[in-house]
């Protein structure tokens, strides 16, 4: 069984002062930094871009796992990778094959790892061509663009029929809390994004417990 990786989505921190919420996280236990970009049109939502991916690569060593939830992400992926990015994740809502294709070889002379992202109402069959591109696969399980939305359960076996055909890692991101790690788990998740249930508890170090060993 793969080891379970825990991301905490930093898009539910305090940003008055990031770098103590990033501080938390580490102490936590976190295996990476979930960092959730978002542009207005792919999303109903604007977050963060490179500058502040810049900013946070100076005060961690935590892998940066950059979720992107943008129009034409290929136009960007540049900006992200000088950043510091470790991790990239492109939407198949917003990518052509041959433009994926282009991107997994670039990223992978960087070293930098390539998913692929589907929101809950895209069918897996999407990206069933887009597997032998990408090193993992987060699965939506909200409809992106905020925080703290609850889970939508219909995605659990989308994720068994997933780990059914793909060796890589298998993410999950939106509602994830201690209710559901375990279900996600069992169906073959081994990486968990969470924002407002890490963020939002007393004790992070428990709460990333909880969901890592559920
Ligand atoms: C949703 C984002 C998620 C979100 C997770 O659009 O991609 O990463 O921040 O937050 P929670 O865990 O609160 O749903
Ligand atoms: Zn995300």
């Amino acid at each position: 069984m793969k080891r379970i990786k825990i991301a905490p989505s930093i898009l539910s921190a305090d940003f008055s002062c990031l770098d103590r919420e990033i501080k938390r996280s580490e102490e936590a236990g976190a295996d990476m930094l979930h960092i959730d970009v978002m542009d207005g049109h792919f999303v109903p939502n604007i977050t963060i871009g490179p500058v502040v991916v810049k900013y946070i690569r100076k005060v961690t060593r935590l892998p940066l796992d950059v979720h992107l939830m943008i129009e034409e992400p290929e136009k960007f992926i540049a900006d992200f990778v000088k950043a510091g990015s470790d991790m990239l994740t492109v939407h198949i809502e917003t990518i052509s094959s041959s433009k994926l294709k282009a991107l997994s070889l670039k990223l992978k002379a960087k070293q930098i790892k390539l998913g692929i992202s589907l929101n809950p109402a895209t069918p897996l069959e999407r990206i069933k061509g887009a597997l032998k591109f990408v090193d993992f696969v987060l699965v939506m399980s909200v409809n992106p663009g905020f925080s703290g939305q609850e889970f939508i359960p219909s995605v659990i076996p989308k994720i068994k029929k997933l780990r059914s055909i793909f060796k890589g890692d298998i993410a999950v991101d939106g509602g994830v809390n201690d209710k559901v790690a375990a279900k996600l788990i069992n169906a073959g998740a081994n990486v968990l994004a969470a924002g407002s249930y890490l963020f939002g508890a007393k004790d992070m170090l428990a709460a990333l417990g909880k969901i890592r060993n559920a």
